[in-house]
C-alpha cells in the first residue's frame, strides 16, 4: 500500500491533529479545505517543519460547486490514489424544520449527501483501480477476496483502501435547530455503511465514529452558549480535538480493519443517559 492519506474538512481543528498523527508516522497527507483563501492560512496555522510540510498538500475543495469537487477530486489523485480517508468535512445549515425555506434545504443536502457521494464514487473506483496495479495481479472478484499471510500466520484479505466518517451523536439524537444536520449526517453514514457492505470483499473497508460534544469549532460555540450541556455526559466533560482525532487515526490502521460498516460511539456516555 503507498502511504497516501487524505483528509477531506481537514482544516478543522480534528483534522489538523489527525494530519499531524499522520504525517508524524511518515504518510505523504492531503487536505482539503472549503476555499481557496484557507490554504496559506491552515499551512501558516500547521507550522511544520519543512520535511514534513513537503509531504503535506492542501487544495480547496467546495461542497456547494461542482466544478471545485471535480477539480479537487482529480488533484487529490495527482498526489496517488489515497489508501485511507478520513472524512471530517460537513457544510453549515441551521433551522427548525418548519422555518426553513426547503430550497435551502436542498441545497444543503446536494452539498452534504449528493456531492460527499460523488466524492466517495470517485475515490472508491480509483482504490479499486489502483488495487491491481499496486499487488502486480489482474482484478479480482468480490467473492474471492485477495489474501496475504499475516504475522502469525493467519491470512486476512489484503485492504485496498480505508475510509473513515466522522459523524456526530447528533445523528440520532438531534437538539432543535438540527434536524439538516442530523438527516445530513446519518445519510452519510449510510454511504459509508454501504461501501462497507458492498467493497469489503475487495479490500476496501469503512468505519464511523459518532462524536459527542468535542470543545472545538462549532462544539465549543456551542458550549460556551450552553455550558450546562455537559452536565449531560457522565464523563461531565467534551472530548478534545485530540482524543478524537487520535481515534480516527487508530480507526485508519490496518488494525482496525475488522471494525467495518458499523458506528462506534464517542461521546463520554452522553447517549447512554435517559
Ligand atoms: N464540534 C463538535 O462538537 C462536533 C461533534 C461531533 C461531530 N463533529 C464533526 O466534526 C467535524 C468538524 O466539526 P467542527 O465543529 O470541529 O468544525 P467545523 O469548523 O464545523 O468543521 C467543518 C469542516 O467541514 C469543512 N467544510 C465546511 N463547509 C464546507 C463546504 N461547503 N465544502 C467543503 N468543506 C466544508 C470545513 O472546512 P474549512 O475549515 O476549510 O472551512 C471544516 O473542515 C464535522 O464533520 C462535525 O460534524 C463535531
Amino acid at each position: 500500500m503507498t502511504d497516501h492519506a487524505c483528509i477531506l474538512g481537514g482544516g478543522c481543528a480534528i483534522g489538523q491533529h489527525l494530519a499531524r498523527l499522520l504525517l508524524d508516522e511518515g504518510q505523504s497527507v492531503t487536505i482539503t479545505v472549503s476555499a481557496e483563501h484557507r490554504v496559506p492560512a491552515l499551512r501558516n496555522t500547521l507550522g511544520l517543519s519543512q520535511e514534513q510540510d513537503d509531504r503535506l498538500r492542501i487544495l480547496p475543495l467546495t461542497l456547494e460547486n461542482q466544478a471545485s469537487v471535480e477539480n479537487g477530486l482529480m488533484r487529490i489523485m495527482e498526489g496517488g490514489t489515497p489508501t485511507r480517508v478520513a472524512d471530517c468535512m460537513h457544510p453549515h445549515l441551521e433551522g427548525l424544520i418548519a422555518a426553513t425555506e426547503p430550497d435551502e434545504a436542498a441545497a444543503y443536502f446536494a452539498a452534504a449527501i449528493s456531492a460527499r457521494n460523488h466524492i466517495l464514487h470517485s475515490l472508491t473506483r480509483a482504490m479499486l483501480a489502483a488495487r491491481p496495479a499496486l499487488r502486480g495481479q489482474p482484478g479480482r472478484h468480490a467473492h474471492h477476496p485477495e489474501k496475504h499471510t499475516s504475522a502469525n500466520g493467519g491470512s486476512k484479505p489484503a485492504v485496498a483502501g480505508r475510509l473513515v466518517y466522522l459523524s456526530s451523536t447528533a445523528a440520532g439524537m438531534p437538539n432543535a435547530g438540527q434536524g439538516f444536520y442530523a438527516a445530513a449526517k446519518s445519510a452519510a453514514e449510510a454511504l459509508y455503511r454501504s461501501i462497507g457492505v458492498e467493497l469489503a470483499p475487495r479490500g476496501i473497508t469503512t468505519a464511523m465514529l459518532r462524536a459527542g460534544y468535542v470543545d472545538a469549532g462549532r462544539g465549543a460555540q456551542y458550549l460556551a452558549a450552553h455550558p450546562e450541556a455537559l452536565h449531560n455526559i457522565p464523563l461531565r466533560r467534551a472530548l478534545t480535538a485530540q482524543e478524537v482525532a487520535a481515534t480516527l487515526h487508530w480507526l485508519l490502521s490496518d488494525a482496525a480493519t475488522g471494525i467495518n460498516a458499523t458506528t462506534i460511539t464517542m461521546d463520554g456516555g452522553l447517549t447512554a443517559c435517559k
